[in-house]
């Protein structure tokens, strides 16, 4: 009855809790996704979806491909979220409001995410040319790291997950164009293809308007990319 009436779908089960990394969520999470897409499927072949199950990406991809939708149809939760911590982190370096702090985080919602620096300002200039040489691999150890450090006071990352989510809802519903990076399907943009991952993308009543490209270094291309691969093997380890 639910999913048949809703115009938006948030896929949040899950059969476990994260102990040393989210693909340990993998063996249970999928097949629990994929039993949900099949309802979805049955009941509302026109819904938007938005992920937030764990391993994020991997359950993106799997759900898209379960239901057939277009790709503008299924929204992951993640990076967005990642992208709170980078900046708070980065705010938290510079002793400055975190409102001040622009910063996006790109790749798999998982050990391998992807800060991009390179375009990360603080009050409008390069956050670069304000940390000392070390502190980018210190952030992004803390930020891969973020959701241990969460549980060390609380069961999960409650509210940052459904601040997320609920913002990518709103934007669907209210036809908003925001502006955020997601885990979306690829096809050829950034040079990957056949993988879901965190990209900066416009959502709007469609879901996906639109995927943004942005430059990217060398160094970040290349993540990306190593990122992308982690994934993939995940994806072929549930398809055996
Ligand atoms: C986290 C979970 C939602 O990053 O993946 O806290």
């Amino acid at each position: 009855e639910l999913i048949r009436d809703s115009k938006v779908v948030v896929i949040t089960a899950s059969r476990g809790r994260i102990t040393t990394t989210r693909t340990d969520l993998l063996a249970v999470n999928v097949p629990l996704a994929k039993e949900i897409a099949q309802k979805i499927r049955k009941y509302n072949d026109g819904a938007k979806i938005v992920i937030v199950t764990n391993p994020l990406d991997v359950v993106t991809y799997v759900v898209l491909k379960e239901t057939g939708f277009p790709r503008e149809s299924v929204i992951g939760m993640g990076s967005s979220l990642d992208s709170n911590r980078f900046r708070y982190l980065l705010a938290k370096s510079l002793d400055v409001n975190m409102s001040k702090i622009e910063g996006m985080v790109m790749g798999e919602h998982g050990d391998s995410m992807v800060p991009i620096f390179s375009t990360a300002k603080c009050d409008e200039k390069p956050v670069l040319s304000m940390l000392e040489q070390n502190e980018t691999a210190r952030i992004t150890e803390e930020l891969r790291n973020y959701w241990k450090l969460l549980k060390t006071f609380k069961e999960a990352s409650v509210f940052g997950a459904a601040k997320n989510a609920f913002d990518i809802v709103k934007a669907i519903v209210q036809d908003e164009k925001l502006q955020i990076p997601a885990s979306v399907s690829l096809e050829g943009e950034y040079g990957l293809s056949d993988v879901c991952l965190g990209v900066p993308i416009t959502v709007g009543k469609t879901g996906v308007a639109k995927i943004n490209k942005i430059d990217l270094e060398w160094s970040e291309l290349k993540s990306l990319n190593d990122s992308a691969e982690i994934i993939r093997n995940n994806i072929i380890k549930i398809k055996n």
